[in-house]
């Protein structure tokens, strides 16, 4: 079964992005086995490395950082869960990716955003730093534009209005998530 981490994008106090992840840990189950992956738990420091981790082969990361590269290292496929910061994706999930070498090397990625405009700009800038990383993103993304809190809850449950819509987030998720294990198989040959 395809392993996919779900990396929840917001560590600050009162956010609403682990529902978020936890809405898409509940529908990936019938398709993969996944694992919410928690940037509250992994408090890196911001990136203070001499040489660029993708050109360094003997890195020394400190304990957080370590922890995180072996965590994400076990995985075939991620989703990243990002709220929209001031037209970015958050400045601590930049710098989670930064401190990534090679452990997404040619490895799918799908982008789930939400904010005001569904965290299009979010996303967005994902997309300019995941080649970087070697990773791949998906070409579709799914957006949630309406407040989290008003339509997952904490349980990560999917409000029944939202999910009676034949072309609502349930099944952007779930076609977005179907796409990610085609995609992690088909790359595995990579
Ligand atoms: C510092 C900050 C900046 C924000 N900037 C934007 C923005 O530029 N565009 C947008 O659509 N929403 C913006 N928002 C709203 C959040 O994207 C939205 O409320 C999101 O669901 C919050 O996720 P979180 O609670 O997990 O942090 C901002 C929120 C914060 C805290």
């Amino acid at each position: 079964m395809t392993k996919i981490a779900i990396i929840t994008g917001s560590s600050r106090t009162g956010r609403v992005t682990d529902r978020v992840s936890k809405w898409v840990a509940n529908n990936a189950k019938q398709f993969a086995d996944a694992t919410i992956l928690d940037l509250q738990d992994y408090p890196i420091p911001f990136l203070d490395e001499a040489v660029s981790p993708r050109f360094n082969p003997n890195r020394t990361p400190d304990e957080a950082t370590a922890k995180w590269l072996k965590d994400l290292a076990d995985y075939d496929a991620y989703v990243i869960v990002t709220p929209e910061y001031n037209r970015s994706m958050p400045g601590v999930l930049k710098n989670a990716v930064d401190v990534i070498g090679h452990e997404l090397d040619d490895k799918p990625v799908a982008l789930i955003g939400h904010g005001s405009t569904g965290g299009a700009q979010a996303v967005a800038t994902l997309r300019l730093a995941l080649p970087g990383i070697g990773a791949v993103a998906l070409p579709q993304a799914v957006f949630l534009t309406q407040p989290v809190a008003d339509i997952i809850d904490e349980d990560g449950n999917l409000s029944d209005e939202l999910k009676k819509q034949t072309f609502g987030p349930e099944t952007n998720l779930e076609m977005q998530l179907q796409t990610l294990v085609r995609y992690a198989k088909a790359l595995k040959n990579l």
